[in-house]
């Protein structure tokens, strides 16, 4: 720079000789050295002076402003006037004659003071900024200073406004108070004012600076879990922190506002807040990224980590720049060119003479209309120096949620309405309305009735007296006259959810309505008007802010709703009726067949059988006709006989032994296309028959779709348009798809309206429904009595069940973390037990199936085979009355019988004498029982053929 001047000051007397020469000379160095530079200032104090962070920090301004040429046209240049003393005056007197020592001695357009220069006066700013240059505090400043100073920290007026607002909003009746010293305590004025006169207790805590531990007993001796903490330093405010995190204090039992703006926040920092698992309210200036355009320009990443008072500094130097830029358009405006644009500094007095004396700089009437976005928001001053026209944004949070936006607060209404071209929505100047639903703050549940997620209290009292069972534990309840009103209408597992959930959600008041959704679904997207129905809709249209139910998370309802962490995993499960309880039809043995293919079996057997007795009659090959041509033995003659072919066809059909099989090709042919008939008929009966005895009994170990599909006798069912409906025809899933194709074409009619419905027809259908729905739900429907009712073991599919909030809901972080909680705390677990009768003496008694009733559900039962019994029975009746008709048809005909018959077997066995076994085993045997005249015992072979032929 210096150097640039002196060229400049050299170019021109090589035309311009002489004296002349010299004084141009002077003349131009000085309008260049006044013109060209406006040289800004600041001084440092203790806090603000060591580590040079500040210097770096007003440097990195100064540095943008030079860069971009808008600011002061690329002529002049912004010039940073370093001062090195930073050690801070003792006392006001000395402070004040320090600066303006400083001032006087460097022609500098503006002043950046610190508070910590003068920790005597802690307003050093507001005492200099009497004087004409304009001065910048970026400190907290007084309680009605007078200070003429521009404040880039919002006035203590209006942050009493702010706290006010804010501890209103969050009813604290009641708060500690901890402070670091007394300028921090002086800020606070307004507020304990209000405070005291609202009757609210607070306790006004010093810090101990050396160790915060001598605080804890005091803070734990108060009643109040309320924790206000408001320091001058920020880095007393960081140690403290840390260290009643480290003693405790800061963690969930306590609520915690912390009074000071813009916390500078590292990563760690955030971190650490958010595992303290305290209530915190924070506040930050709000800006908005895209129109912030002041970023430092070196070591910028790490800007967001710089304290308040030093992004002030930052914004003190680019506001300077902005009023600059302002004035030099009016002076080229004017018609002013080159470098005599910017006038030079104004000498500020060496000291203000007196207060009331109030000198006027031109610089300060444009910084009172600059307006820009710097990195502490939006920057601008009214004409006595006080920020204005910002805007604070409010994190409320524990744990995760901790960086929550609870509502924002706003200086000035009306410029928020022009910033944001958007109607304020709330009456003063804080606003949660966009931010917590109402501004009675009473929250809106919508629920549906499912057992035991919720249900009428009406029905539970009822279902108590008529078990007559004595509840044992919490769940005691007092049986009421007259009707439930409010919350105490409805009960179950997500009323009690919802509780244990309002105590872990706190600094916010919880309070909840419970409603039932009027439509009575869970919300299905309408594929034509494309809008929700159910609680989704009501969630989407505001109607309510949170649905809690078992809802299940699916990726269309992701879309547009936020849900909560799952409270509970589940998924779709099927229910049937246990299959110990269903009454068989006890002739189930036949149908795996149709009734007309037994039938046609019977006259193809029929059939055969005749046709291999017409072959055995005609064949010349056959048996009868051996034996007439005496290649056989008589007898022989007769293997094929009508009674013999039934006998064979019989055996073979039975894959038994036959005593002879056909001689000729013919018989062959017939037989070994027979063979294949039985062989098929037999394998295909048996192969259906265990699937007809035990259909229900396979699916109570499904364990995926397919083995839903891959049975025919039981009717899967659910409810119509439910969300297991929607699910399976949309997934996308092969095998989900099947199963909805199924229940959709089902002549059936296998939907039903609702769960309820759905559980009593399978009660009703004897096996042959099974319904598809919530595990949850299900699981309890088979807890109950009469205990006929079984949840098949596998998922159909697996999925989990959350609340539901409208998208960028605040409610949703913080039930997602209070639900967190109450799992890491094994309250969520708790409860479900509670629920689901785990812990129920009257609920357990579905658990405790005796051995034989378990057994009943996968090994097949009396019952289940009872067909065959049966069968063997009826085998044995009409063995009995063949048994009887054949005595009295022999006994009718032994009288004229007998001799005739019993002389045939002798000439038999005297005409032919073939092979020794033959002749032997039959020959032998007739002649043994013709011999015997035994007409019951040895004659069946003879009466048979008496009999049948
Ligand atoms: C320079 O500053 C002006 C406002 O004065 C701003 O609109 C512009 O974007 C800045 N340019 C750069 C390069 O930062
Ligand atoms: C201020 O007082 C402290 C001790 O109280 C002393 O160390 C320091 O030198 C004093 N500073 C000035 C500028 O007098
Ligand atoms: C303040 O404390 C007193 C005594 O502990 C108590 O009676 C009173 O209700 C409290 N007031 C409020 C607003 O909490
Ligand atoms: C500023 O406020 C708006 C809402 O008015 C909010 O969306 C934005 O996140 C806030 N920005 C910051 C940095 O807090
Ligand atoms: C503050 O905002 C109001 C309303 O938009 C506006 O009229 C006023 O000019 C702003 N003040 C400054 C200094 O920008």
């Amino acid at each position: 720079m210096a150097e640039r001047r002196r060229r400049r000051g050299e170019e021109a007397p090589s035309r311009i000789p002489g004296l002349v020469q010299v004084l141009v000379v002077i003349w131009l160095g000085s309008l260049a050295c006044d013109a060209a530079n406006v040289g800004i200032s600041a001084m440092f104090g203790p806090d603000t002076g060591y580590g040079n962070k500040y210097r770096t920090v007003i440097n990195d301004g100064v540095l943008y402003v030079n860069r971009n040429q808008t600011f002061l046209g690329g002529i002049h240049t912004l010039e940073f006037v370093d001062h090195d003393n930073i050690i801070p005056s003792n006392s006001t007197y000395l402070g004040l004659q320090d600066v303006c020592q400083h001032i006087a001695t460097e022609q500098i357009s503006a002043l950046i003071l610190p508070a910590d220069r003068c920790p005597d006066h802690d307003d050093i700013a507001g005492v200099v900024s009497h004087g004409s240059n304009p001065v910048f505090s970026i400190d907290q400043g007084n309680y009605g200073s007078g200070s003429k100073a521009f404040k880039l920290y919002p006035t203590p007026e209006d942050m009493t406004e702010f706290y006010i607002d804010v501890m209103s909003y969050f009813a604290w009746r009641s708060f500690i108070m901890l402070y670091d010293d007394e300028s921090a305590f002086a800020n606070t004025e307004g507020l304990l004012e209000y405070a005291s006169s609202q009757e609210w207790n607070v306790t006004s805590v010093v810090l101990d600076e050396d160790d915060f531990e001598n605080n804890v007993p005091t803070i734990e001796g108060e009643k109040t879990k309320n924790i206000f903490i408001i320091c001058t330093s920020e880095i007393v405010l960081r140690t403290t922190i840390n260290r009643a995190i480290d003693l405790g204090i800061m963690g969930p039992k306590y609520t915690w506002m912390i009074g000071n703006l813009d916390l500078a926040m590292d990563r760690t920092f955030m971190e650490t807040l958010e595992d303290t698992n305290a209530y915190i309210t924070r506040f930050n200036m709000n800006y908005t990224r895209d129109w912030q355009y002041a970023l430092p320009t070196t070591g910028s990443s790490q800007f967001t980590e710089w304290t308040f008072r030093e992004r002030n500094a930052y914004d003190a130097a680019i506001a300077i720049g902005h009023a600059l830029r302002k004035y030099r358009l009016k002076r080229e405006a004017d018609g002013v060119v080159g470098s005599s644009v910017l006038p030079g500094d104004t000498p500020m007095p060496a000291c203000p003479s007196s207060p009331s004396i109030v000198a006027t700089n031109v610089l300060t009437s444009y910084l009172q209309n600059i307006s820009f976005e710097g990195i502490t928001g939006n920057v601008a001053f009214n004409d006595i120096g006080d920020r204005i026209n910002y805007t604070i944004t409010i994190y409320s949070g524990q744990g995760e949620s901790v960086h929550q936006i609870r509502g924002i607060w706003t200086q000035n209404v009306e410029h928020w309405e022009n910033t944001w071209n958007r109607k304020w929505e709330s009456e003063g100047k804080l606003n949660v309305t966009n931010y917590n639903y109402g501004n009675d703050r009473r929250i809106k549940i919508v629920t549906i009735e499912s057992e035991p997620f919720l249900f009428k209290r009406e029905n539970y009292l009822e279902l108590r007296r008529e078990q007559n069972s004595i509840l044992n534990g919490r769940r005691k309840r007092q049986i009421q006259t007259g009707p439930y009103t409010g919350n105490d209408r409805y009960d179950g597992y997500m009323m009690d959810l919802l509780s244990r959930i309002k105590a872990y959600m706190r600094g916010i008041d919880f309070e909840y309505e419970v409603e039932l959704v009027p439509d009575g679904k869970y919300g299905h997207k309408s594929k034509y008007s494309k809008k929700w129905d159910g609680m989704i809709g009501e969630v989407l249209r505001k109607k309510a802010d949170i649905a809690a139910a078992p809802i299940t998370i699916t990726k269309e309802r992701l879309a547009d709703v936020e849900f909560t962490d799952s409270f509970m995993s589940g998924g779709i499960k099927l229910l049937l009726k246990n299959p110990y309880y269903i009454d068989h039809n006890p002739f189930r043995l036949l149908h795996p067949f149709g009734i007309e293919v037994w039938f046609i079996n019977l006259g193809t057997f029929l059939i055969v059988a005749g046709i291999l007795c017409l072959i055995n009659y005609f064949d010349p090959y056959e048996w009868k006709a051996a034996a007439e041509r005496g290649e056989t033995f008589e007898e022989n003659g007769r293997t094929f006989s009508w009674k013999n072919s039934l006998w064979y066809c019989t055996t073979t059909l039975f894959l038994q032994g036959y005593d002879r099989g056909p001689r000729s090709n013919a018989g062959h042919t017939l037989t070994a296309f027979w063979w294949v008939f039985v062989l098929v008929m037999v394998f295909v009966y048996l192969f259906n028959l265990p699937g007809k005895i035990n259909t229900n009994k396979r699916l109570v170990y499904i364990k995926n779709a397919d083995d839903l599909t891959n049975q025919a006798d039981v009717n899967i069912g659910t409810v119509y348009d439910g969300s297991i409906h929607w699910y399976l025809f949309k997934s996308g899933i092969p095998a989900y798809n099947r199963i909805w194709q199924r229940m959709y074409h089902n002549p059936a009619k296998v939907y039903v309206e609702n769960t309820t419905v759905g559980i009593q027809r399978v009660r009703d259908s004897n096996g042959k429904y099974a319904f598809l729905g919530e595990s949850g739900e299900l699981e309890y429907a088979a807890s109950q009595r009469p205990c006929d009712l079984i949840v098949s073991g596998g998922f159909v599919d697996r999925s989990t069940y959350a609340m539901v909030v409208a998208k960028g809901s605040p409610l949703g972080d913080h039930l997602s973390y209070a639900i967190e909680t109450l799992r890491d705390t094994g309250v969520l677990e708790d409860l479900q037990r509670e629920w689901w009768g785990l812990d129920r003496n009257y609920y357990q008694r579905c658990r405790n199936l005796t051995r034989y009733e378990r057994m009943g559900m996968f090994s097949f039962t009396v019952s289940d085979l009872e067909g065959i019994y049966f069968f063997l029975l009826l085998g044995f009746a009409i063995s009995i009355l063949v048994f009887v008709l054949e005595l009295m048809v022999c006994g009718c005909k032994g009288k004229d019988g007998r001799t005739g018959n019993s002389s045939g077997g002798r000439q038999q066995n005297g005409k032919r004498t073939f092979g020794g076994i033959g002749s032997s085993k039959s020959g032998g045997k007739k002649a043994a029982s013709s011999g015997g005249g035994g007409v019951g015992s040895g004659g069946g072979g003879g009466n048979d053929a008496n009999l049948w032929i």
